[in-house]
């Protein structure tokens, strides 16, 4: 396909911390897909964070937003670190993740969580625990506590400070987020697990009601719970086999999902996609980015494992069709993935990024 407007159009954006380093190796493994197996695809570099501020005043420069808004998918790095106080507080506001999420109405975010075998012996979760460990954590991106107004801090008339923020679901907000579960677990084991606090919030009440409704107009022949949050926290460490689909909103999806990367070995090996709605021609954007954050005291030192960001690339390929590719990766992946050659904080491996891609791309 060499006709451009075929191609998929990917903004690879590395970021801060380790984010340029486990991007570049991503992106070696996807070139080599472009050049010998004609994935159709065009990358595209940009910058974001410390460096283009320094350069332009702004984290986000005109020619990155520029890059993002014509991509169908972009491969996201991390962002966030020590660098972060040099970058004035409105700066870093105009051009954050949270603001981009927002942006492309990114309001499905899918964090799947598979045990690696690999993995067993040094996870912090026992073996026969993690063991057949594969379930998908969907997090609402794009609204909750996390968009909610009014939010502030003020001063009140005694002089204490009050910090406030509001906890706030629409209907289409929830049914939007609940389809994605529904459809998703359709091609799974048929299990939604829908996880909210509806004992106490009255957001989570009706977050309930309309999972409930959502259900039974349209997708009774999923199989149907409901955990509240606290519950569930317990449940991935004592026995994370028992779910499927977990449906919840922002904030708990935000704390749940380092809660679960636990139950895959380690937070290292996660990937993500936050997609947003399908528009008429059948295309939705999507950001591809490893859960980990940006690690600054690993950064720049080629200690980190790109394997969340091969894996959000993985996801990537899924998404556009390119299941062979997305395939040929995860077999190398599994050869190369080892106690020994994954380098986290958690797990002490031995391994440089650049070796580590190495040896993927030998196997490929
Ligand atoms: C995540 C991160 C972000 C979030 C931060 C970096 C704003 O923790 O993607 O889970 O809270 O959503
Ligand atoms: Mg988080």
């Amino acid at each position: 396909m060499s006709n451009s407007s075929n191609m998929v159009k990917v903004a690879v954006v590395g970021g801060e911390g380790i984010g340029p380093e486990v991007t570049a190796q991503s992106r070696r493994v996807l070139d080599w897909f472009v050049a010998r197996r004609g994935v159709p695809a065009v990358m595209r570099d940009a910058q974001y964070g410390l460096i283009p501020y320094l350069a332009t005043g702004k984290v986000l420069p005109d020619e990155t937003a520029e890059a993002m808004d014509e991509a169908d998918a972009i491969l996201w790095g991390a962002t966030g670190g020590p660098e972060t106080k040099e970058v004035p507080p409105a700066a870093r506001k105009a051009g954050s993740l949270l603001s981009l999420r927002r942006k492309y109405d990114l309001y499905a975010n899918l964090r799947p969580i598979v045990a690696n075998p690999a993995l067993a012996d040094s996870a912090p979760l026992k073996p026969e625990v993690l063991d057949g460990v594969d379930f998908v954590i969907i997090r609402e991106l794009t609204s909750g506590i996390y968009f909610g107004e009014p939010r502030g801090i003020v001063t009140l008339p005694d002089g204490q400070r009050r910090g406030f923020n509001t906890e706030q679901y629409n209907t289409n907000q929830i049914r939007r987020v609940a389809r994605a579960a529904f459809e998703l677990a359709r091609t799974r084991k048929n299990k939604v697990c829908s996880v909210d606090k509806a004992n106490v919030l009255e957001t989570s009440v009706l977050w309930r009601e309309e999972v409930i409704a959502l259900h039974k107009e349209e997708f009774s022949d999923v199989e149907l719970t409901h955990l509240y949050v606290d519950n569930v926290a317990m449940q991935i460490v004592r026995e994370p086999r028992q779910f499927d689909v977990m449906v919840m909103g922002n904030i708990f999806g935000d704390i749940l999902s380092d809660c679960a990367a636990m139950a895959s070995g380690s937070l290292g090996m996660l990937p993500s996609a936050s997609l947003g709605p399908i528009d008429r021609f059948g295309r939705r954007k999507a950001l591809y980015e490893p859960v980990h954050g940006s690690a600054p005291d690993i950064a720049g030192k080629h200690l980190a494992n790109p394997t969340a960001l091969l894996l959000s690339a993985v996801l990537m390929l899924r998404h556009i069709d390119e299941g062979a590719a997305a395939d040929r990766i995860m077999q190398s992946l599994g050869a190369v993935l080892t106690a020994k050659t994954v380098r986290t904080r958690d797990l002490g491996g031995t391994a440089s990024t650049l070796e580590f891609a190495d040896a993927v791309c030998r196997q490929m």
